[in-house]
């Protein structure tokens, strides 16, 4: 049971914060790009990504979850990684929004397999799976609309590992 309780507020840690991250880093690609018709599929994918967060925000609270410590840091990161890609242009910033979304799909599906496994939390469980679905569509709408990937492919390969990497401070600390 103790064991559990450990595992769920990782859970719920690591998804406030990044879908935290997902909201700071949205804003600032919306904020710094000049392009409306992206601006535009940018606000869409961020309100979406605000029903998540405001989730995770009430769980950690009915749960009394300790949020992560590193939200003032995943703050400056988001900014400075949605005004980088930003400034990269728009094939970028789909790029951006890929790794990042990529990454965030396999990370929902272990949780809910582990879930499933201890048979615990369905409502967590189904919650999950939902945003889940929307992360895909999310990764699977930057990828129609980035058929030129020329040169991104370092860009996302960095980009990936930032969010491993936050996802594993994140569970954490
Ligand atoms: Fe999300
Ligand atoms: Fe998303």
């Amino acid at each position: 049971m103790k064991e559990n309780k450990k595992k769920i507020d990782e859970i719920l840690r690591v998804n406030h914060a990044g879908e935290y991250g997902a909201q700071i880093i949205y804003n600032s690609q919306i904020r710094f790009s000049k392009n409306n018709s992206l601006k535009k599929e940018l606000k869409r994918i961020s309100s979406e990504e605000k029903v998540h967060l405001e989730y995770f925000q009430q769980q950690i609270l009915s749960n009394r979850t300790r949020p992560t410590i590193m939200q003032p840091l995943w703050k400056v990161g988001g900014t400075a990684l949605g005004f980088v890609s930003s400034l990269l242009g728009e094939k970028y910033v789909h790029a951006c929004t890929e790794a990042i979304e990529s990454t965030i799909v396999d990370h929902y599906q272990e949780q809910v397999k582990y879930l499933k496994k201890r048979n615990v939390r369905s409502d967590l469980r189904k919650n999950i799976m939902k945003f889940c679905d929307e992360e895909n569509k999310h990764k699977l709408s930057s990828q129609k609309k980035n058929k030129n990937q020329k040169g991104t492919f370092l860009f996302k390969k960095i980009t990936k590992n930032i969010t491993k990497l936050a996802i594993k401070i994140s569970k954490k600390l």
